[in-house]
């Protein structure tokens, strides 16, 4: 059956990580059907506000209809989350309470969009989340040599017989539709041998490099701790143990004062801590919601926040804000940001 609507993933988990509050300002970087956001809208009345990213046209028109009754609160914009700084510049919008990304992609997009992500339908190779980027996942399967069609599988999907898959892809081609790979691929594993079809793991990889997606996520990290105000939350849902393992490394990097290897005598690093880990533990699913909602079962929740080095409040003009205009310690606005800042123009 096909989903017609997006399941939220850990959506009271999502809520209570990112600690939403009234009048809060959120990101959700990843809106999809809108169902995070709305949650998010929900718990942030009255006065939140919430800027939600995704580079699919399509998302970002069933999130807008989904999202109307919010109004000006909300604002949907279609755009990669790898530019997420010059978004939030351009949109006016920072500093902010907090920032998810529920990685991956959605339910409607998997399922019957014709757009290739899922050997459950026939459908042409694409698997582009915008339908502005250039590389095709057919680019991929009918160019790239049997070398690099094997590395690719191996580093995205971490297929074991990638190797073996590529060569099959390399004597099939052209291979131009999602059933067509999903044969070939049968073919050169020698048919289906447990509970998951022999193809996902290259359908992940061939996804996941159409999109960059973790080029793209170790790029949005460094740039969203730089958005988050003081005691704001930084919350990822990931959804294999690729993008996890990015997650938790700047997660456990970002909240250590020193990053030198173990073996340096003293430190050279100069690294202060950007972060506090808000829960050591990764949030995973209750049973009963990977029972009500099968694609949940792999989700990884980790959530960070965000606190000021006491060298950093030297540094700028917007941090001087902290020091001498911190509203009673509670968050600064964007207007008595913007007046701090006209000061030393
Ligand atoms: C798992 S879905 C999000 C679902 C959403 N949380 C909800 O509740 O409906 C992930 C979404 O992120 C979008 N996405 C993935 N990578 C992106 C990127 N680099 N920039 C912007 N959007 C992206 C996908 O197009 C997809 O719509």
């Amino acid at each position: 059956m096909l989903a017609l609507t997006h399941i939220p993933v850990l959506l009271s988990e999502t809520i209570e990580a990112l600690a939403v509050g009234p009048g809060g300002r959120y990101i959700d970087c990843t809106l999809g059907g809108g169902g995070h956001a709305a949650a998010i809208l929900d718990h942030s009345s009255p006065g939140g506000q919430l800027l939600g990213i995704d580079a699919d046209p399509r998302a970002i028109e069933i999130a807008r209809v989904r999202l109307s009754d919010y109004g000006s609160s909300v604002k949907a914009v279609n755009e990669n989350f790898v530019e997420l700084e010059a978004i939030c510049i351009k949109n006016d919008f920072l500093p902010v309470h907090g920032i998810l990304f529920d990685l991956g992609l959605s339910s409607l997009q998997l399922n019957g969009s014709g757009r290739g992500f899922s050997f459950g339908h026939d459908a042409p190779l694409d698997m582009r989340f915008s339908p502005s980027q250039q590389l095709t996942a057919s680019d991929i399967v009918n160019t790239y040599s049997e070398v690099e069609l094997a590395r690719l599988i191996k580093a995205y999907g971490e297929e074991s017989y990638s190797r073996r898959i590529a060569r099959w892809i390399f004597k099939e081609r052209p291979v131009r539709t999602t059933l067509e790979l999903a044969q070939v691929i049968e073919r050169a594993v020698g048919g289906r041998k447990g509970r998951i079809h022999p193809a996902t793991k290259t359908f992940q990889a061939l996804r996941i490099a159409v999109n960059h997606e973790l080029e793209y996520l170790e790029a949005v990290l460094q740039q969203a701790v730089g958005l988050l105000g003081f005691e704001g939350r930084l919350v990822v849902i990931s959804y294999h143990s690729l993008e996890d393992r990015i997650v938790k490394r700047f997660m456990q990097e970002e909240s250590r004062d020193c990053i030198c290897p173990p073996e340096t005598p003293s430190c050279v690093c100069q690294h202060t801590a950007r972060l506090r880990l808000v829960s050591r533990r990764v949030i995973t699913p209750s049973p009963a919601e990977v029972k009500s909602n099968p694609r949940s079962r792999s989700a990884k929740l980790r959530v960070a926040e965000r606190i000021i080095a006491q060298d950093e409040l030297s540094a700028t003009a917007e941090r001087l804000h902290f020091l001498g205009r911190t509203n009673g310690g509670r968050w600064r606005q964007p207007a008595q940001l913007k007046e701090v800042l006209q000061c030393f123009r």
